[in-house]
């Protein structure tokens, strides 16, 4: 089928003038039969901005999938990259490397906590998982402890969707068809969130009553025993489940376990690192330093493909023998994009146009905004059973219509889209979480926006 233009169905089958069809590619995590009938294609980006295909203005309220912090097209980030390409377009990572790499990892070392300094570059969030995971079991087995290889995840954890990273995931629909291929030495934490105590989160951790990490303690790590368990991987804040935030302490209780234990704690930061919290990163907002911190997305601003696991020094330490023989690698993993230069450059221009800006500390700011409008415009709407915000990030979930879980946020993100504004629906849940560059009057628009389209569903 060729592109059809939504508003004209007499279009259908016709090439589109713009010079591409909707014949050949597959979308991921997109019901492609229904992308065709209503299309939503950008074609340009600058601010907090998209043009689209029919020409419309759309505001990013989900910095296009928690990327692009710093809002788009912005010039410094494109002039690295620019004169990246035409300084040193690419260079091999394995036995060589290249300078933007060392500078990217001079400075991610130098945001990250304690004494997480080692910077092991990959390309995506889930690549990052995956090099976690394995760093991990080399870690153990160099210090001779190779029968370390339980991985502990949580349930309705995101941690993109390679082998690793879908194993100790925990979204149903993510790991269903892929059952036999999952890892099977890994285990699942019960979920952070309490539906009928804390519905409602504005801005501040809630106060359980009950203690989330006995049934890790008393059930999860007895079964496996935890002598056999290499490493409990979370992200500090559930982002692709629907921004779903832990109660107070958890994080620093979970730290205190590892540590009784001799497991390797890692945070999945690829979401909440590089200022979404309104610090560098979750670990600091939540004063808990992990052993491996993964990162992507905002590290390039989104512009070029860049993840990684910066590790702790302990870890780099056992890994790099100072009795090994010269010609044996440390970690036999890595890919041929690790430390891209291209990439890279645009890390060192992102980082460096987050600290002039003080980008964080807007991103900070304007999630007290995003929360007060969340709460105040959204609260006792049909169907809203819960409205969570912390740092710049807010989430409201309906209730599922009867039958068709899922299907009331879907509509209500085309609806949202229809009327300008794009908004993240994951399960029954809406999301925003905006460049840092979003105004007050950005933020009302989003809010009020949404607020129609769930008055609209009614
Ligand atoms: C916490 C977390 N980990 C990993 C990933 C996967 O990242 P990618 O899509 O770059 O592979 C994501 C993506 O949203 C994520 O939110």
């Amino acid at each position: 089928m060729a592109y059809q233009d939504p508003q004209d169905r007499s279009t259908a089958g016709t090439t589109p003038a713009t010079g591409w069809s909707m014949d050949h590619q597959w979308l991921p995590f997109t019901p492609n039969r229904h992308f065709r009938e209503v299309p939503r294609v950008f074609v340009k980006a600058d601010g907090m901005h998209f043009t689209t295909h029919d020409g419309r203005q759309v505001l990013d309220g989900i910095s296009s999938l928690w990327c692009v912090g710093a809002g788009h097209n912005r010039r410094e980030i494109n002039e690295a990259i620019k004169q990246q390409l035409d300084t040193l377009d690419y260079a091999t990572a394995f036995n060589a490397s290249n300078d933007k790499a060392f500078m990217a990892a001079d400075k991610i070392a130098a945001m990250a906590p304690g004494d997480l300094n080692k910077v092991l570059f990959c390309n995506s969030g889930s690549e990052a998982a995956d090099t976690a995971m394995k760093v991990a079991l080399a870690y153990h087995r160099a210090r001779g402890q190779g029968h370390r290889n339980v991985f502990i995840g949580r349930e309705r954890g995101y941690h993109g969707v390679g082998f690793g990273g879908m194993s100790i995931g925990g979204i149903p629909a993510n790991r269903k068809v892929y059952g036999t291929a999952l890892l099977p030495r890994v285990d699942h934490m019960r979920f952070i969130h309490d539906p009928l105590n804390h519905a409602y989160i504005h801005n501040a951790e809630p106060e359980w009553q009950e203690d989330p990490l006995l049934e890790l303690e008393n059930r999860i790590l007895p079964l496996h025993d935890p002598s056999n368990v290499a490493a409990i991987i979370v992200e500090p804040v559930a982002g692709s489940a629907g921004w779903y935030i832990g109660p107070k302490g958890y994080l620093k209780r979970l730290r205190e376990i590892c540590d009784k234990h001799g497991i390797l704690l890692v945070f999945d930061e690829v979401i909440t690192g590089f200022g979404r919290m309104g610090k560098n990163f979750a670990a600091d907002y939540f004063g808990v330093v992990p052993d491996m911190l993964n990162f992507a997305k905002c590290v390039t601003n989104g512009v070029q493909p860049l993840g990684g696991v910066i590790c702790r020094d302990h870890i780099y330490e056992t890994m790099v023998n100072p009795d090994a023989p010269n010609h044996v690698a440390d970690l036999f993993h890595g890919y041929t994009y690790s430390g891209h230069p291209v990439s890279c450059a645009a890390a060192v221009a992102t980082l460096q146009l987050f600290e002039q800006e003080k980008l964080f500390d807007r991103a900070g700011q304007m999630g007290k905004v995003l929360g007060d409008a969340m709460h105040s415009q959204l609260k006792g709407l049909p169907h809203v059973m819960g409205i969570r915000s912390l740092g710049l990030a807010a989430a409201v979930e309906l209730a599922p219509a009867a039958g068709a879980p899922g299907k009331r946020a879907y509509d209500a993100f085309l609806d949202c889209f229809t009327h300008g504004v794009l908004v993240r629906s994951a399960g029954d849940n809406l999301v925003f979480a905006p460049p840092y560059i979003v105004t007050e009057s950005q933020i009302d628009q989003m809010v009020s926006t949404l607020a129609a389209a769930i008055k609209r569903l009614a």
